[in-house]
């Protein structure tokens, strides 16, 4: 087990009249290597199931266990040496005025105390070069360009490379590729499917194209009204189509989905 949500629970503005049951009691477990995909509609309740795995806040009821810790109290920067994240935003990943080997040995530091070693060592540029190497967009040549000049998936396919330059015990992806152009997303895509091979990475991916759960999960969740209500690992998912998802969705009373979500 890599990962274990038990009754966890979130409101937001509780007591008010804008009160938000945004995860009502959900309980997960993860096994190390799963590749979870997470669909739902907006609203579900996804990124707050994100944000409670990697401490943006702590739940108000339930536990969350990594590996063998207990970390439902721990902040952020402390679960961060062991939770690679990616968001939708290319932007959010990488600091736009420092150059690309800056921001690599900014990530080869995560999880340590910072500010201990300025600057890029030899051994860590060698890493980086190779790394870049693998995306195959040239950057293993441009260490010295401020990531600013880079384009979108360019900014995106570095974020994920940071995300994994220290392995990761679980890769968080909030619809990372869903501000790019199809291209360019089918390109994130690959260069995740590839990492998280390479790395044998236990990886949960908020996705809306349905597609793309099926394609890229070991299971598929969806959420609905802060609850997992759909559940399918295995062999189970190669057998599922966007359509019987749909269905199997509308037969238990769910007909509101995104336009984004049928829009693939
Ligand atoms: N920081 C916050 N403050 C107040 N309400 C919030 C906050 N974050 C999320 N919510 C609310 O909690 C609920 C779940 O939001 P969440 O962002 O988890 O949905 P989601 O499934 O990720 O949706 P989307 O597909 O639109 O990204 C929504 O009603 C949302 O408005
Ligand atoms: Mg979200």
């Amino acid at each position: 087990m890599m990962l274990r949500l038990n009754g966890v629970r979130k409101y937001f503005g509780r007591g008010t009249i804008n009160e938000v049951l945004a995860l009502d009691g959900v309980t997960l477990d993860i096994e190390k290597g799963e590749f979870v995909c997470v669909i739902g509609s907006n609203g579900a309740g996804k990124s707050t199931l994100m944000n409670s795995i990697a401490g943006t806040f702590f739940p108000d009821e339930g536990s969350v266990v990594l590996q063998d810790n207990a970390i439902t109290n721990w902040p952020e920067h402390k679960r961060a040496k062991f939770i690679g994240r990616v968001f939708q935003d290319p932007l959010s990943g990488t600091s736009a005025n420092m150059t690309i080997e800056e921001n690599m040995a900014i990530a080869m530091l995560r999880g340590k105390r910072r500010g201990l070693s300025r600057g890029v060592k030899p051994a860590h540029r060698e890493l980086f070069q190779n790394r870049l190497k693998k995306l195959e967009l040239g950057l293993e040549n441009r260490l010295h360009d401020r990531v600013g000049l880079l384009s979108g998936g360019q900014r995106q396919a570095l974020t994920m490379l940071m995300a994994t330059l220290v392995r990761p015990d679980i890769l968080l992806l909030d619809e990372h590729t869903a501000a790019l152009d199809p291209k360019t997303a089918e390109l994130i895509l690959s260069l995740t499917r590839e990492l998280v091979e390479e790395l044998s990475l236990t990886t949960l991916m908020i996705t809306h194209n349905m597609h793309h759960a099926l394609a890229f999960g070991s299971r598929v969740i969806m959420m609905h009204r802060g609850r997992v209500i759909f559940d399918v690992r295995g062999e189970k998912v190669k057998s599922l189509t966007v359509d019987t998802l749909l269905e199997s969705f509308h037969s238990v009373g769910i007909a509101e989905f995104s336009d984004r979500m049928l829009l693939v």
